[in-house]
């Protein structure tokens, strides 16, 4: 067991000693850093890692038909838990209040899941891990459309969700190619606009691009934008606790890498016939 998992196990028994204790924000395991180096790391609620996320965003998160956010973000948490000793409660938030930072300043979860690209207005503002899914953009229209890039766009409307990439991606087109950017709080009433008319295209990330289109066959991929994106998971910026979180959450992953767990997981949400899935690079 490495260094960062032994000390989990010991934050894990201890966090389970203190059950009884509710005030949040707590140290999970006072004194218990036996190996001098690690800091302890205190969740805002006592065993349970608390995460925030902004769904529908499905493959990554999306609410199921019993209410429970599930998805491919949420599995590779509760493998995270697992190693912390912890169970999982899941937060639905504003997507831009994940990216920064609001959520964990308020102490409403330890860490953000949602499919956040890392980059560096964000690196300001959170601490990230190391990536662990690479996306890039998708445009999204209807299949009659007849439209096959941004340059059939003029005149058009373009739907994304507010305070992502994609909206990054089309704001910074728009000009050159003479449509309207439309802006939904998430990304499924973004996506939604296409069969309702509102808006004749979608710049979403690809994952959720084919997820929609394969379940709404009026729809297709027009086609891929290379943004060259990597998803990683955020906890609160410039915080020794968070960052010591951060470690083990990057110490899970790497296990879950080479124990076969991630491409477990990658095979359940994002493609069932995958024989590799590894991590991107550190
Ligand atoms: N990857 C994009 C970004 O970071 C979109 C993420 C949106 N996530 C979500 N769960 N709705 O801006």
């Amino acid at each position: 067991m490495n260094r960062h998992l032994a000390v989990a196990a010991v934050i894990a028994a201890a966090a389970l000693t203190l059950t009884g204790c509710t005030k949040p924000g707590n140290p999970a395991s006072p004194g218990t850093n036996t190996s001098g180096s690690t800091p302890a790391v205190t969740l805002v609620a006592p065993g349970t890692l608390t995460v925030c996320t902004n769904p529908p965003f499905p493959p990554l998160e999306d609410v199921d038909a019993s209410g429970k956010v599930v998805g491919f973000d949420l599995d590779l948490m509760g493998v995270v838990a697992d190693a912390l000793g912890a169970k999982v409660n899941v937060i639905q938030a504003e997507f831009s209040q994940i990216t920064s930072g609001a959520v964990f300043a308020a102490k409403k979860c330890d860490i953000g899941a949602s499919g956040i690209t890392i980059n560096d207005a964000r690196k300001q503002a959170v601490t990230f891990s190391r990536p662990y899914f690479s996306a890039t953009q998708a445009l999204a229209v209807k299949s009659d459309s007849g439209i096959t890039g941004l340059d059939g766009l003029s005149g058009k409307t373009v739907a994304v969700q507010t305070d992502t990439t994609g909206a990054d991606y089309a704001d910074a087109n728009k000009d050159k190619y003479g449509y309207t950017v439309m802006v939904f709080d998430d990304a499924g009433t973004a996506l939604n606009s296409l069969l309702s008319g509102r808006a004749q295209a979608a710049i979403v990330d690809k994952a959720v691009v084919y997820s929609f289109v394969a379940s709404n066959p009026t729809t297709q991929v027009a086609t891929e934008f290379q943004t060259g994106e990597l998803y990683g998971f955020a906890a609160k910026g410039n915080d020794a606790n968070a960052t010591a979180l951060i470690g083990l959450v990057n110490d899970a992953l790497a296990k879950a890498d080479t124990d076969g767990t991630y491409l477990r997981i990658y095979k359940t949400w994002i493609d069932p016939l995958a024989t590799t899935a590894p991590l991107p690079p550190a």
